[in-house]
């Protein structure tokens, strides 16, 4: 290659990089959402004297949202194209932030947090989509890892947005904020190339090549990827009829979908929605909820890392049953300590680090790899649909998750709650035992095709 070509190359790498870190962006948007809304409910029920039935509506509005656009996306992302998807969901994120902001009655921000729930149930599965699109090779599994550290961090700068409010109280400016992030995302998207596999789909095939061209930079390269894509759409998606037809893609389908109610109920959105409360129920005043949310914020963006540095070394079952482990461990302990009563500041911060400790156990194992698994196990032919069933589920067990919270604190008790997700979590145990692959290392091709053959699927890895 001379000079001038393998400039041409790193150019065009480095364009490629800007463009998924972009789309990646996305992520951020999803995790400022999840994370805003626990700062807010203790100034909302203030204002409006409204029950926790009420405020369980408020938070969990966003996730039936988010089922609702998770299950329409992949029509959209189909329709539309990935690119005006991403931007519908970055207006319809703006609009729910705004409204949440202004919303003069509790119906209303119900109404508001679900326009953004369909945001981000459209972004959660347009901006994995896109990013596995137009990632060359060689950073398509960084970026999957990026997309969920972003995810992290948008929850992380939520909790701290909150905190920084939470001293006036102003649960609107919370709540509105976030449409400043929205904004600049929609601009940004604005930069995006529309997905190459989507043009070809389209018979846009001129443009397509200009796209992979500017991305890839290596006129042979482009060649390559065209033909793999042309060759790919020929066994077209069948999503339905190969559910409908196909034992085994139902086998594959339904571990995506048991993975996913997997992660919802190791319990980590009641942490992540309601924090300040379950610091509030350790004895602590509104300072020290917002602050040590803050810190639960920050230990879920850190430990995120111990996955994206040893998921390819270790594998995945490791990782997941030390994870489930150390979740079931964190959250027994806070149960006891609840039960015990607290009573000195030693019990109080015992109880916050074992919850950090839940936070650990989550971020390294069951957070990234859950998103992970669920797109290595499906049959290219029923990708799509498989993501899109997993996805979904994701958003409903979530939905369950955030809206018997609270009532399940006053009707089970504060400690039985927490045992009664610590025993979910050793139940997890054995699910990976006797369900989960071992996908390290292998392609996604070996992976088909043991399922396919009809293997059980915890033999379909290694
Ligand atoms: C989960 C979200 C959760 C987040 C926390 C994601 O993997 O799907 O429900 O709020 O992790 O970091």
């Amino acid at each position: 290659m001379n000079e001038t070509a393998a400039t041409i190359v790193a150019h065009s790498r480095a364009k490629a990089v800007f463009v998924c870190t972009l789309a990646a962006l996305a992520g951020l948007m999803f995790g400022l959402d999840v994370g805003v809304i626990s700062g807010a409910t203790q100034f909302i029920q203030k204002e409006f004297a409204v029950s926790d039935y009420i405020i369980g509506w408020i938070v969990s509005g966003m996730m039936l949202g988010a089922a609702i656009g998770a299950a329409g996306s992949g029509w959209m992302a189909a329709a539309l194209g990935r690119k005006r998807s991403l931007m519908l969901g970055a207006v319809l994120f703006v609009a729910g932030s705004l409204l949440c902001g202004f919303a003069w009655s509790p119906e209303t921000l119900v109404m508001a947090r679900i326009v953004l729930g369909l945001a981000i149930g459209i972004a959660s599965f347009t901006a994995p989509l896109y990013l596995a699109e137009v990632a060359p090779e060689y950073i398509r599994g960084a970026m999957v890892s990026l997309y969920q550290l972003m995810i992290t961090i948008g929850i992380f700068v939520a909790f701290l947005s909150d905190t920084a409010f939470s001293y006036s109280g102003n649960w609107r400016w919370m709540l509105g904020v976030i449409a400043i992030p929205g904004i600049l995302f929609l601009v940004g998207l604005f930069a995006l190339p529309e997905s190459p596999r989507w043009l070809l789909m389209r018979g846009r095939r001129d443009t397509a090549l200009d796209v992979l061209l500017q991305l890839r930079g290596d006129p042979e390269i482009v060649r390559r990827e065209a033909a793999d894509i042309d060759e790919q759409l020929r066994r077209p998606q069948h999503g339905w009829h190969m559910f409908l037809e196909n034992s085994n893609f139902r086998r594959s389908v339904g571990l995506g979908v048991l993975l996913q109610i997997v992660q919802q109920l190791t319990g980590i959105n009641v942490v992540m929605y309601y924090a300040p409360r379950i610091f509030q129920g350790m004895g602590y005043d509104v300072a020290a909820q917002m602050w040590f949310t803050a810190a639960v914020g920050l230990t879920n963006v850190l430990a995120t890392f111990i996955a994206i540095a040893f998921v390819d070394r270790w594998g995945r079952k490791p990782i997941l049953y030390a994870g489930f482990a150390v979740m079931a461990l964190g959250l027994g302990v806070v149960g006891t300590i609840m039960h015990l009563g607290i009573s000195t500041p030693d019990q109080q911060l015992l109880a916050v680090v074992m919850l950090l400790v839940f936070i650990v156990g989550f971020a390294m194992s069951a957070g990234p790899l859950v998103w992970a698994l669920c797109s290595e196990i499906q049959p290219l032919n029923g990708r799509e649909f498989g993501i899109a069933a997993s996805t979904l589920t994701n958003w409903v067990a979530n939905f369950v998750v955030g809206l018997t919270f609270l009532p399940l604190l006053a009707g089970f008790g504060r400690a039985e709650t927490f045992w009664l997700y610590a025993a979910l979590n050793v139940l997890f145990l054995l699910f990976t035992y006797a369900l989960v692959p071992e996908t390290k290392g292998v392609t996604l091709e070996q992976i088909e095709r043991k399922l396919m053959s009809g293997v059980r699927l915890r033999d379909i890895g290694r």
